[in-house]
Order: C-alpha cells, then structure tokens, then sequence
C-alpha cells in the first residue's frame, strides 16, 4: 500500500492537531529543562502551516513537505524551528515530484529528514534531544521495509522506537541547546523536542491505519 499525497496532507493536518492538543506538555517539559516555549513555538508554526494545505493539494509531496519547511522555517523560531525546517527541507527532497510514496520512498524521506537534522544541529545520539526520538525510528522503518515489511508495521515499530528514545531521555544529560546549559541538573527530564518528534511520528501512524482500516472494510486492499 503506497502513502497517497492525502495521507500525506492528512498527517500535517493531524500534527497540527497533536501538537495543538500536547502545546502546555510541551511547553512544560521545556519549562524543566529550557525556556518554556517549545509547545508555543511548534504549536504556532503548525497553525501557520494548516490554512495552506488546501492550495497544496494539486501539488506533489515534495513541493507540499518543502512548504511545510519553509513557514516552520520562519514561523517557529528558536532552536527546534530550523531543525523541524531542515526536517521537512530535507525530507522533500527525497521525494521531489512524486504523488505517493512506496514503503521504500517513505523509508527515504525518513532518512532524508533525519540526516539534516544531524548535518543541522551536530547533536549524536543520546545528546537528549529530538534526534533520540526520529533516529532509531527512521532506522528500524528502513531496516523492516528493506525486509519487506509492510509500511503499517514498519511504522508501528518505529514510533515504538521512537517512544523508546523519548522516554530514554529522561535519565540523560543535555549536550545540545539550551538544556545542556544545566548540566547534570537536566536529568530526570524527558527531551521536549524528542517528545513531539515521537508525536509527529505517531500522527503519521494514526493517520495511515485510520485509512488502512477504512479501505480494508471497503474491500480495498
Ligand atoms: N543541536 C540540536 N540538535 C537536535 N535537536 C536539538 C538541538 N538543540 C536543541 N534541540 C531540540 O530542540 C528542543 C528545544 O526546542 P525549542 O523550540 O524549545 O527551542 P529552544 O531551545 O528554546 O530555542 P532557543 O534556545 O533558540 O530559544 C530540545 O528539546 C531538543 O530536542
Ligand atoms: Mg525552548
């Protein structure tokens, strides 16, 4: 089953949701460890993002995720709003014209997105930051695909694994941003960034089966 580009404006539509939903426990888990504003900053992207998915549905996936970047880019601000950007610069170019996306093109864009986040932010693993949530995600999806698992399942083991890196956070020490200003004081802290990374992962998820079961009681395989 190939991701359509609805499932793709879809999911954007359901990020904004969840991160409207989550924007005080964002902004809380940032109050632990940063500056408080995580859930604003996203939340107030997000909203920007929403009013222009309708004039993107004639286009293709890459050019909708590139417009995604780009009023992140200058709507979000602070440390998250460039790498969500780069995120979504990233993942669109992976993806560059098409109307949907195979497991493996999925499995790309993922890839893709991460590793402009990395080229971004030069934070490694286990830094404590929204890397430990979308890294261990995007590996394990493009492991299970390259398998030949289906995007459904590969998906759901990968917003496991991204649940996993988010709750391992809280034990660590921040290396990067402003939660590494606390040292050893960030501990026992769960990253905002790799929480709603894990968020958006699973939005991606949730909008993928909602469809899947949808057509499976329709017939459609
Ligand atoms: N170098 C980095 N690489 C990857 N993620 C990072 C990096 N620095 C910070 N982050 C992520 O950004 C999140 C904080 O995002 P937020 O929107 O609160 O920006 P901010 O740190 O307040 O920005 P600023 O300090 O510029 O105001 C962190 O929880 C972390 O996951
Ligand atoms: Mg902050």
């Amino acid at each position: 089953m190939n991701v359509t580009k609805q499932q793709i404006l879809d999911w954007l539509q359901a990020v904004t949701q969840t991160i409207s939903e989550n924007k005080d426990y964002l902004t809380e888990l940032d109050a632990a460890i940063g500056d408080a504003d995580h859930g604003i900053n996203l939340d107030r992207g997000f909203q920007k993002v929403v009013p222009q998915l309708s004039q993107l549905e004639t286009k293709d996936i890459g050019t909708i995720l590139k417009t995604v970047s780009m009023t992140l880019i200058s709507a979000v601000g602070g440390a998250s709003g460039p790498l969500y950007g780069t995120f979504f610069l990233r993942a669109s170019t992976a993806v560059t014209g098409k109307e949907e996306l195979t497991s493996t093109e999925l499995a790309d864009l993922l890839q893709a997105g991460v590793a402009g986040v990395i080229q971004r932010g030069k934070a490694n693993l286990g830094d404590k930051t929204m890397l430990d949530a979308l890294s261990p995600a995007a590996t394990i999806f493009a492991e299970l695909v390259a398998k030949g698992n289906t995007t459904v399942d590969a998906l759901q083991q990968a917003v496991q694994a991204a649940e996993t890196g988010m709750k391992q956070t809280i034990p660590l020490v921040a290396l990067k941003g402003r939660a590494s200003y606390l040292g050893e004081r960030s501990m026992g802290h769960q990253d905002p960034g790799a929480t709603s990374s894990y968020l958006i992962l699973k939005a991606l998820l949730e909008t993928i089966t909602s469809d899947s079961k949808a057509n499976k009681m329709n017939g459609v395989k």
